[in-house]
């Protein structure tokens, strides 16, 4: 069934979003049900559609996560929503605008959530006491081998309490981990203000200058951890081109650059 209406509370987030002066969110277009709020940004992209764009929708009907998963958000509940940002650049820079969306969508909800910790795993995902709230998806916009545009998914678990059996010991939400009441409309808000200030700087000098706040924020910094393809070693940080930095056991330090990380 497709819901025909933007709850209210959404209604407000552009004239938060104009409050922080935030140019990532506008134009912003609420919807009440897309297939996937990355494909109304890629193909709207391709429309001429101009930078900083933002779609956000109560229901998605094929949401998509990483790594060919689905995304699956009850409708109405959480924050489902994608900025298209107009850059040229080489596919090499889409991870660190990965990390810097994570660190926004991190920065968002410690405000939203003061008494929570919330930490991000590497590559794109946001945890809140070892629990994901949070996660991102970055896609590209190319034209042979260059990027045109990015477009930065992001799904945020702001108001649901039950999850799916398979998933409920993984999974968190604002509603449960803050006491306040969340405020989509704020989260939304505070995670294009934030992400608008960071852009700038990674897309002009890399992940360099958030470094201090990445690793204050690292949930896997000296954790042991091991790769989908049975790597394993101990999480050192992350270096400026965003690939996770494991030693292992022998003492040499490697670089890992796409795929799942598990705690070991
Ligand atoms: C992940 O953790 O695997 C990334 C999840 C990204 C989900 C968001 S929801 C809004 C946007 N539209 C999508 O289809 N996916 C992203």
């Amino acid at each position: 069934m497709l819901i025909r209406r933007i709850a209210a509370d959404l209604e407000k987030a552009p004239g938060l979003v104009a409050e922080r002066g935030s140019v990532l969110g506008t134009p912003m277009h609420l919807l009440a049900s897309t297939t996937s709020t990355n494909d109304e940004a890629k193909h709207a992209a391709k429309d001429g559609a101009p930078s900083g764009s933002t779609w956000v929708a109560e229901q998605q009907t094929a949401g998509r996560g990483r790594q060919g998963r689905a995304w699956v958000s009850p409708r109405g509940e959480n924050l489902l929503f994608s900025v298209l940002v107009r850059v040229t650049c080489p596919p090499s820079r889409l991870p660190p605008i990965a990390l810097a969306a994570g660190l926004a969508v991190r920065d968002a909800l410690a405000l939203a959530a003061p008494e929570a910790s919330p930490r991000i795993k590497w590559p794109n995902d946001v945890l809140i006491d070892g629990k994901k709230i949070a996660g991102v998806l970055v896609e590209a916009v190319t034209a042979g081998s260059r990027v045109q545009a990015v477009v930065i998914g992001v799904g945020i678990n702001v108001h649901t309490r039950d999850f799916p059996e398979d998933i409920a010991d993984r999974a968190t939400s604002l509603a449960l981990a803050s006491r306040d009441p969340p405020d989509r409309a704020v989260v939304l808000a505070d995670v294009l203000a934030s992400l608008d200030r960071d852009l700038h700087v990674v897309l002009a000098r890399g992940l360099g200058l958030l470094r201090v706040r990445l690793e204050a924020a690292d949930a896997l910094r000296d954790r042991r951890v091991r790769s989908d393809t049975g790597d394993e070693g101990t999480a050192s940080g992350i270096d400026d081109d965003g690939r996770l930095r494991v030693r292992r056991d022998d003492g040499v330090l490697t670089r890992w650059s796409a795929g799942e990380v598990h705690l070991v």
